[in-house]
This record gives C-alpha cells, sequence and structure tokens, in this order.
C-alpha cells in the first residue's frame, strides 16, 4: 500500500502534491482501469469533506460507472443527463454550488449537497469525466477546480 500522506492546508500545494502523486502512481502502467482506481483512492484518501469520488467512462456515447470511492452509484448515465451528463454533452466542467438547485440532478447519495464534474478530454474525444460530491454546500471553489483540472490533464493521457 502507498501513504501519500498529502495534508497541505493552502489549496495550491494540496493539488501540487496530489498531482505529483498521482505521476508518481502511474507513471508506466498502461491500464486505465487501475489508473482510475488509483486516483480515486488517493483524491478520496487527500480532499476532505468528499462523500463520493470516482470515474464516471465513455462507453459508445453513455456514461458508466467507473472506479470510484464513496456508496454504490448510479451506473448508466445518459449525455446531457444530471451533472455528469451535462458535462459530458457540453465538455465544460460543472462545479455545482447546490445540487438542489441543478435541474435534473441525479441524487445518487441523498447526502450530496455540492458537486464537480470534470471532463477527461484527448484530442477532443471525451474519454471520462470525474465526479466529486460533498455534504457540504459550495465545497468547491475556483482553487478546487482547477486542481482537478490538472489531475484530468494527466489522466486525460493515461485513460
Ligand atoms: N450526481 C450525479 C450522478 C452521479 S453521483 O453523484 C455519483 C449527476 O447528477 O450526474
Amino acid at each position: 500500500m502507498y501513504d501519500f500522506k498529502i495534508a497541505a492546508s493552502d489549496k495550491q500545494t494540496l493539488y501540487r502534491d496530489l498531482l505529483s502523486a498521482l505521476e508518481g502512481l502511474t507513471t508506466g502502467e498502461p491500464d486505465a482501469i487501475a489508473n482510475m482506481a488509483n486516483a480515486a483512492a488517493l483524491i478520496w484518501e487527500s480532499l476532505p469533506d468528499l462523500n463520493w469520488a470516482g470515474f464516471y467512462r465513455n462507453v459508445g456515447g453513455e456514461l458508466v460507472l467507473g472506479p470510484f470511492q464513496g456508496r454504490p452509484a448510479c451506473i448508466r448515465i445518459p449525455f446531457g443527463k444530471g451533472v455528469c451528463g451535462t458535462a459530458a454533452a457540453s465538455l465544460q466542467v460543472q462545479r455545482i454550488v447546490d445540487v438542489h438547485a441543478f435541474p435534473g440532478h441525479i441524487a445518487c447519495d441523498s447526502a450530496s449537497e455540492s458537486e464537480l464534474v470534470v471532463p477527461i478530454v484527448r484530442d477532443g474525444e471525451l474519454l471520462a469525466v470525474l465526479d466529486l460530491d460533498s455534504p457540504q454546500k459550495a465545497r468547491f471553489d475556483a482553487e478546487d477546480e482547477a486542481g482537478c483540472v490538472a489531475l484530468c490533464g494527466l489522466l486525460a493521457r493515461l485513460l
């Protein structure tokens, strides 16, 4: 088991450490599922106040549940549906302050209050989305978004 102990108090350092840990964990490993599994575990262990962290993969134009940490979740999400499907259809990050105010939000876990979904895109093609849920309203700020976009930039080369 790897013990990274990433616990910087400022978010810039936290995400820089997280990115270098993810680089270390994935270097030389070509298996996409293994890399997503370790990324989900690393994020879950390192970021506070999450109740779900994981991936939905683009399987033939539909999002299908990938490696994650948290409670069992809905398995298939059509493009355009919910927060994840909106990120998939638009290829735009969705940073949702209050999921209850998002039309069509899919409540996999009733504890979720805010959500961040980052598309993972290579050569214009959606590979997967990273989905983070929090039991706190407005848990994710612009620094979380920038940090997760950087993690997904690395993952885009690995999936
Ligand atoms: N809330 C998401 C569904 C996935 S779960 O949060 C794990 C959505 O609206 O797309």
